[in-house]
């Protein structure tokens, strides 16, 4: 029995896209049974929309600070469509601790860095006023802090002195791509386990592979 997803948005959803089209795969592990967004606009929902994939929207700003009354509207939803497990995807809003708690071990999300480096906004400006070499993205497990949690996956990418912001997100948003279908395809499978804060996966680590950057000319 394939695992019921719900995925949460609140724009583009070019994660989202990645994960639908994973899905529609007949050996992936989960189905994408509704994309929900908190924002009405979102250009997200036709892309979903145009995949065959049920769309709902929860407006949160009604609810303005009142994150609880928001939650208990998206908890009858995610009830009405028997989600099993949520992937966040470009969702910009927090959560009360109780809602996570409600989904602990369940609810992932992404995020454009190296985790726990630069949480937040803005992590690519951030990785390049730090002038690191190696960014990347990291899929992890949701706990009330933001963008903290078990890290289930991560890809990297090498930084350049010439990149801006808008390359450096361009570079990770691949990587994101790649990596969420595939720590959706560990967790749906049963195939991760969580020891408090470590995530620890079946899947073993790619041997002997490295990434260096900068490369130095022979
Ligand atoms: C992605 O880069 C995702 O990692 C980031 O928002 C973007 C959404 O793009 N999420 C965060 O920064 C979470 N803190 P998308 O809507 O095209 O998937």
């Amino acid at each position: 029995m394939k695992r019921r997803v719900a995925i949460l948005i609140s724009g583009r959803g070019s994660n989202m896209a990645a994960l639908i089209k994973a899905a529609a795969a007949e050996d992936f592990p989960a189905e994408i049974a509704v994309v929900i967004s908190n924002r009405a606009d979102a250009a997200g929902l036709e892309k979903a929309g145009k995949a065959g994939v049920r769309t709902v929207v929860v407006e949160s700003k009604p609810f303005g600070k009142h994150r609880a009354g928001f939650e208990v509207a998206l908890q009858a939803v995610l009830d009405e469509h028997r989600i099993e497990l949520i992937c966040l995807a470009g969702f910009m809003r927090l959560f009360t601790a109780d809602f996570v708690q409600r989904w602990h071990g369940k609810m992932l999300n992404i995020h454009p860095s190296l985790l726990p480096s630069f949480p937040g906004l803005d992590p690519h400006g951030q990785a390049l006023r730090a002038g690191v070499k190696i960014s990347g993205a990291t899929v992890h497990f949701v706990i009330p802090a933001t963008d903290a949690g078990p890290i289930l996956m991560q890809g990297a990418v090498s930084v350049s002195d010439h990149d801006s912001a808008d390359t450096l997100s361009e570079r990770i948003l691949e990587v994101e791509h790649r990596i969420y279908p595939d720590a959706l395809r560990l967790l749906a499978s049963g195939q991760v386990r969580l020891e408090g804060d470590i995530c620890k996966t079946v899947a073993s680590a790619a041997a002997g592979n490295f990434l260096i950057s900068p490369v130095v000319g022979e």
